[in-house]
């Protein structure tokens, strides 16, 4: 009998930009329905790992596996074909600023799916309603503040129900409360589907509230894996000192 494959699998990655060095092997599994928060300091290859994820990069060796298939030597068709199963919250989450914040939401159900409009509009509103801006629907993104844009933005990654959701910092520039909201709203998530998720941040309340696990990344390498618990404890002093610091160096 064979086990479900983990939900995201790197094995082995490396990544280079000319001579520097941002991955040198990196070897991580999500299981599925579980969650992983990626830690460190700015630089050090976060955001390009979700991009390998979600196969916007490519590594220079290694393999990249979604549900068990090997992403790496994808194009085309089959790659949009896994992509359609990953919602990723970006950084910015980057609204767009000419349509209201319903059919912002409403983009990717319509881009990718043939279901009426009714239909549509109804899914886009309760997918707002379960982010808390039930009644944002017709506001423009530029009239929301920071953290309501990026709730939506997270309503828009889940518009598709994918199995699998990347965020990248997606508390960063909130003030405390607010990114407490989000971290709330992913933990929720976290707690209320099979979602997996992998969340990118440095924010170490945040890191606990989410991740089953943790990794912290420096100079291109794991440094440390584990529970928060067990990062805590690290032997490696760098990984105690920005566990205690709250990470936000
Ligand atoms: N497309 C790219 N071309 C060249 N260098 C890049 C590219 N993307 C990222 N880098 C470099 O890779 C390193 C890691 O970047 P990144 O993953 O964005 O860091 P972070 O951990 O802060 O998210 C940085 O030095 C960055 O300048
Ligand atoms: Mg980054």
């Amino acid at each position: 009998m064979s086990e479900r494959a983990p939900a995201v699998e790197l094995r082995q990655v490396s990544k280079a930009f000319g001579p520097r060095k941002v991955l040198d092997q990196v070897s991580f599994r999500v299981e599925p329905g579980r969650s992983l928060c990626i830690l460190g300091r700015s630089g050090t290859g976060k955001s390009v790992t979700l991009k390998h994820i979600v196969g916007l990069m490519r590594p220079d060796a290694g393999s990249v596996l979604i549900d068990g298939e090997d992403i790496t030597r994808l194009s085309g068709r089959d790659l949009y074909r896994v992509r359609k199963r990953i919602g990723f919250l970006f950084q910015h989450a980057a609204l767009f600023d000419s349509i209201s914040v319903g059919e912002n939401v409403a983009f990717p159900l319509r881009r990718h799916t043939r279901r009426p409009d009714a239909e549509i509009r109804a899914r886009a509103l309760e997918l707002l309603a379960s982010v808390g801006l039930g009644s944002e629907y017709d506001k423009m993104p530029a009239d929301l503040s920071g953290g309501m844009r990026k709730r939506a933005g997270l309503a828009r990654a889940l518009a598709l129900e994918p199995a699998i959701l990347l965020a990248d910092e997606p508390s960063a520039g909130l003030d405390p409360v607010t990114a407490g909201e989000i971290d709330e709203l992913l933990a929720e998530l976290k707690r209320g589907s099979s979602t997996s998720l992998v969340v990118v941040t440095h924010n170490i309340p945040s890191a606990r509230a989410i991740g089953d696990e943790l990794i912290f990344l420096h100079e291109g390498r794991i440094l440390a894996q584990g529970a928060p618990r067990a990062l805590e404890a690290s032997d490696v002093a760098l990984v105690r000192r920005f566990m205690a610091s709250g990470g936000a160096g």
